[in-house]
């Protein structure tokens, strides 16, 4: 009979090696970008009255343009501004890419 801990440690590695190969996908797949995901709390699928725009909608290079506009204060935001300022310009095109609208 295995103990507990030697289960324990069983039921990680199998979830360790069923993991791996599906996070490999993930990417292949298009798996957002560090921080992608947390755009979708504020910004909605589809058009939303008063809700900022869907990002899918939005050019990426507009996306890009407007995050680098907003973390330099050039174009006035309320929370954007805050949140584009956590980004480099690197992780910015990254989500851009991810999040805005695909051809
Ligand atoms: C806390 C809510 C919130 C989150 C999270 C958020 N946004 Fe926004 N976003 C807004 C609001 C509100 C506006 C309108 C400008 C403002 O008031 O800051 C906006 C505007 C924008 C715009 C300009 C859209 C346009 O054309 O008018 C872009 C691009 C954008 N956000 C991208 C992003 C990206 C990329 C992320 C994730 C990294 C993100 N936002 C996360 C609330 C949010």
């Amino acid at each position: 009979m295995p103990t507990f801990g030697a289960y324990r440690a069983w039921a990680l590695l199998a979830a360790t090696l069923v993991a791996l190969p599906a996070a490999g996908t993930a990417a292949a797949q298009g798996a957002p970008p560090p921080g992608a995901e947390g755009c979708a709390g504020c910004h909605p699928p589809a058009p939303m009255a008063g809700a900022p725009p869907p990002l899918r909608t939005v050019p990426p290079e507009d996306i890009a343009a407007a995050m680098l506009a907003f973390r330099g204060g050039a174009r006035p935001a309320t929370v954007m501004d805050r949140i584009a300022k956590g980004f480099t310009d690197e992780e910015i095109r990254a989500i851009a890419a991810w999040a805005g609208r695909r051809p």
